[in-house]
């Protein structure tokens, strides 16, 4: 996608560094990071300067493949095996993470030499990062068919190129819409504590210039009332083998607001966000993370400083789920590369 009229992905290997767009800075500033080891990598995903389950995914892959060009030779194995466990510390609930980490864990396993291990694991991490942006194009062809013209769109937190490789899940339909010459207007939820909404999809949809405001998150249930919202579409960190979906806190309630009002609710995630092991939402780990992040916010002063401000009384503590779970009842339809699926069919696309 662009940025001031110039194409980046989110994320991408120069050799052996990871270079990433850095997100807690946008929309103020847009700047570009390099992660030298994958130590680095692994805390950037952990402190969120690169977020989305698929975005997460491609930096699990390429910090793998870092970690094998970057060990030694006599000692790959123990060492690549190490770093799987390290990446897969980061951040719990996006199953994309571990499906992609496995998949290039595997590849070194199957390895005759140091030599053949990174081989295997860069044409492997090519191969991951190609169909990631492949399922993304697809998802938002097929769900660019949901909306009609003129349908004003719900969305929650930031599915879009940020959170993936490029493209996004929940608005790469609105993206192709807009290319097929629909308008259609597009609600952005805040999103608390993190503001990925607010800070990351009000700025993508302004690179793309498709007209949107953004919403308190308390307000969706008011617009929803008021039928001024005709779909809701939301991305997945992990989706469970009955359909349940993980997603950004927040996502259950509007959820079951339209289900209240008749309000399609769609899930827009490429397969490898489906954890075909985890029979129910009930078995997806949630995220808890620092209190701080309630606590506290952050953002630009008109003088150009970076803030971070209390707005809680000193004396207060805060809880923090990272993630919510809404129930497969409440999901109209999961838009995935292969089409679009009503949640009680997803078994059928288990490889
Ligand atoms: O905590 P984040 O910002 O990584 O959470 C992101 C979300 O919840 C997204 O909706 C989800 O990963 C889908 S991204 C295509």
């Amino acid at each position: 996608m662009n940025v001031n009229g110039k194409p980046y992905r989110t994320i991408w290997l120069e050799g052996d560094i990871v270079k990433i767009i850095y997100q807690p800075v946008i929309p103020h500033k847009f700047e570009i990071r390099s992660l030298r080891t994958h130590h680095e990598t692994a805390t950037a995903i952990r402190d969120m300067w690169v977020r989305g389950a698929p975005a997460i995914g491609a930096a699990g892959v390429l910090g793998m493949v870092q970690a094998v060009l970057q060990s030694p030779p006599e000692n790959y194995r123990q060492f690549t095996s190490e770093a799987a466990e390290l990446l897969k510390s980061t951040r719990p609930t996006a199953q994309n993470l571990f499906f992609e980490i496995d998949q290039v864990l595997h590849c070194i396993e199957e390895a005759n030499s140091w030599e053949n291990a990174c081989e295997k694991a860069v044409v492997q991490a090519n191969h991951s990062i190609d169909t990631s942006i492949h399922a993304c194009q697809n998802i938002g062809k097929f769900g660019a068919e949901l909306f009609e013209d003129g349908d004003a769109i719900l969305t929650h937190c930031n599915a879009g190129w940020l959170a993936c490789v490029d493209w996004g899940s929940a608005l790469a339909p609105i993206y192709y819409a807009a290319r097929d010459g629909k308008q259609n207007f597009v609600y952005v939820d805040e999103t608390r504590p993190r503001g990925q909404g607010s800070r990351l999809t009000a700025w993508e949809l302004g690179q793309e210039n498709i007209e949107h405001a953004v919403i308190a998150d308390n307000a969706a249930g008011y617009y929803m009332a008021q039928n001024s919202i005709q779909k809701v579409i939301v991305g997945a960190d992990r989706i469970a083998a009955n359909g349940d979906v993980a997603n950004k806190i927040g996502t259950f309630t509007k959820a079951v607001v339209a289900f209240e009002y008749g309000i399609p609710f769609y899930v827009a995630a490429p397969l490898s966000t489906i954890d075909f092991e985890c029979p129910t939402g009930a078995d997806i780990p949630i995220e808890e993370r620092t209190p701080e992040e309630v606590l506290y916010t952050w953002g630009m002063a008109d003088n150009g400083e970076f803030l971070r401000v209390r707005t809680t009384p000193a004396e207060s503590s805060a809880k923090n789920p990272a993630f919510d779970v809404t129930p497969a009842k409440y999901v109209t339809g999961i838009i995935t590369e292969q089409g679009i699926h009503a949640p009680a069919d997803l078994h059928q696309l288990k490889g």
